[in-house]
């Protein structure tokens, strides 16, 4: 297992359910964390729980896609020579309805932050990255990304693009050592079902503090190789 200490370690919404909770486990692992996240007051209160300065925090609407490429240029800068090691995308919308009641706005919403923000990102840090021969990058595509579900038209055209975009980028980058790992996990009790109407158990859902951990596990896998995927879901529904 790779350690964590002293690593620079970026956390695109921090101020989620997982993020936070992988922010406090990093932290807590001795890395120079750098937290994103588009609601300054939660972004707060998250540096402040974790424990950092708020000089490690930047507010990022991660569908400006200008405003990402400027955030990870100041972080890079922050990093120094030795850059970032690993990006870890925590950001996401779950914007879960039938067909008859999705607009083109929702649709939209969700390509713009699951799909568009996430290859922004990756415009973002990539570069530094392959420049430097190492990195790894984390993104959730969730099991959405790999199989249909009632309503999640819009969640899972977000989630299987981000899927297919990470797996070509990862052709592009086999021969660079910037390594590339997709989370597949099911089911999370975060407030990202707050607003979801559909009928689930939550308390039979895999908890934001152990998807933090399958997240921290991946940030320290072993360097000779690489973790390409993992799947995390409630065992009452296994999807994939
Ligand atoms: N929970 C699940 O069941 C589940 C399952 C599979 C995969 N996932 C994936 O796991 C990731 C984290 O989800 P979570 O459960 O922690 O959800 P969450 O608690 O709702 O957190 C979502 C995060 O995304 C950020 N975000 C949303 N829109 C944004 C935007 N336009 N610009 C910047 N940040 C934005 C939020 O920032 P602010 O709060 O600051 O607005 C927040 O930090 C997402 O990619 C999600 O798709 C979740």
């Amino acid at each position: 297992m790779e350690n964590l200490q002293n690593k620079n370690v970026v956390i695109a919404g921090a101020t989620g359910g997982i993020g936070h909770a992988l922010a406090k486990l990093v932290k807590n692992s001795r890395a120079n964390v750098y937290l994103t996240g588009r609601d300054a007051e939660a972004l707060k209160r998250v540096a402040k729980d974790v424990g950092i300065s708020s000089d490690q925090t930047y507010v990022l609407d991660i569908t400006n896609h200008s405003e990402v490429l400027a955030t990870a240029e100041q972080i890079n800068q922050a990093t120094g020579e030795q850059g970032v090691d690993i990006l870890v995308n925590a950001t996401g919308v779950g914007i879960i309805k039938p067909l008859d009641d999705l607009t083109f706005e929702d649709f939209s919403n969700s390509l713009d932050v699951n799909l568009k923000g996430a290859f922004s990102l990756l415009k973002g840090f990539v570069p530094g990255m392959k420049k430097r021969k190492q990195g790894l990058i984390i993104n959730l595509p969730g099991v959405l990304g790999k199989t249909p579900m009632t309503g999640a038209s819009a969640y899972a055209a977000s989630k299987y693009g981000l899927n297919g975009m990470l797996k070509s980028v990862r052709e592009e980058l086999k021969r660079t050592q910037v390594r590339i790992t997709n989370l597949y996990l099911g089911g999370t009790d975060t407030a990202f079902w707050d607003t979801i109407d559909m009928r689930v158990q939550r308390d039979k859902f895999v908890t934001a503090d152990e998807a933090a951990r399958s997240i921290w596990f991946l940030c320290q896998q072993p360097s000779s190789g690489v973790v390409s995927e993992m799947v995390l879901q409630p065992f009452n529904h296994q999807a994939i």
